[in-house]
């Protein structure tokens, strides 16, 4: 079974005298069980829209949403989801433990499975040492770790985390991306948000680009990257400075190298080899020839530039000044 079904999921905010904002258009998603799931997209995109309809914070305006097959409007769609908000909101004087143990009677947990999740749970993100201090005086790191642990009481099936990685050190970044696939280890699958690339290309197997509201793109990260490299780089030694800019335009990018000799850029293949051919017959000598894959950012980038935003007239104004803001 799937952990995420959408169909045609839409939101619309329209509040009175502003025009109707379309923060969300007709999402078809399906991500499937012990999936780690990236979603993409720059600020103002519609993640956390996407991420409240699946929550059921909100309701959608058109479409539908399920979580492992139960509708998202249902009551019981919440128990199969732990959820990580933007910005974690904590009660600054509760320690972490007591934090987990509100979470735990929300969630309807005998005291014994509050206690059996307080070890867990604490062990999991190593929350031993800071378990009896007030939130209040915590660093980001440690909020977003308490952050993880409240999503993880009750030990739903599917967890939800927006943005998990925002405003964290490299280190912190780290932390996260290894719990994300440590509960996927454990069998949990794993839909967050992202505008950082690289924490998404590093864990995802898949991911969607939202562009507007809109699913630009949808798939595994080597599918949407590709096989075919976008430039291909020659080093060659032995050439004069006088063959090397008397090379054709097929030559993007030339230059010399601190360590000696030249480095040039083409387009692909076929025009490496011609590269070739040319050095040889100069008397230089290849070094390498090294095929320069398209990465997730360059691709992230091409699909932000192709994609049009094509909102109704009337609601242009609001969400340009919406995406200023
Ligand atoms: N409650 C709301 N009322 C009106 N517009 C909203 C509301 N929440 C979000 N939006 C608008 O919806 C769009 C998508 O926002 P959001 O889902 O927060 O994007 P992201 O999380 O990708 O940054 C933005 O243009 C935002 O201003
Ligand atoms: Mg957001």
């Amino acid at each position: 079974m799937s952990a995420i079904v959408t169909s045609g999921l839409s939101k619309t905010y329209k509040s009175l005298g502003k025009a109707p904002v379309h923060s969300l258009r007709d999402l078809d998603l399906t991500v499937d069980e012990n999936e780690v799931f990236g979603f993409l997209g720059r600020n103002g995109a519609g993640k956390t829209t996407t991420i409240k309809l699946l929550t059921g914070l909100i309701h959608p305006t058109a479409g539908r949403a399920q979580l492992f097959g139960v509708d998202t409007l249902l009551p019981d769609a919440r128990r199969m989801v732990g959820y990580m908000p933007e910005q974690p909101y904590f009660y600054e004087y509760l320690t972490p433990k007591e934090t987990i143990e509100f979470y735990g009677r929300l969630r309807g947990l005998t005291v014994a499975e509050r206690q059996q999740a307080w070890e867990q749970i604490s062990e999991l993100l190593d929350l031993r040492d800071i378990a009896d201090r007030r939130i209040r005086g915590f660093s980001k790191g440690m909020r977003q770790r308490v952050g993880f642990a409240v999503a993880l009481v009750g030990d739903p099936p599917l967890l939800i985390l927006d943005e998990p990685m925002s405003g964290l050190d490299p280190l912190g970044r780290r932390m996260i991306r290894e719990l994300i696939l440590k509960m996927r280890d454990r069998g949990k699958t794993i839909f967050f948000s992202s505008h950082v690339l690289s924490d998404v290309e590093e864990i995802c197997a898949r991911v969607g680009i939202l562009v507007s509201g809109k699913l630009a793109a949808c798939d595994r990260i080597t599918a949407l990257v590709g096989d075919v490299p976008k430039s291909v780089e020659v080093c060659a030694t032995g050439l004069t400075a006088e063959f090397v800019a008397g090379l054709g335009d097929y030559v993007l990018a030339r230059e010399e190298r601190k360590e000696g000799g030249h480095r040039l850029v083409v387009e692909n293949t076929e025009a490496a080899n011609q590269l070739a051919t040319e050095i040889s017959r100069a008397g230089g000598m290849l070094l390498s020839l090294h095929p320069v894959q398209e990465s997730l950012e360059d691709f992230f980038t091409r699909i932000q530039e192709g994609t049009q935003i094509s909102l109704p007239e009337e609601a242009q104004p609001a969400a340009l000044a919406a995406a200023e803001e």
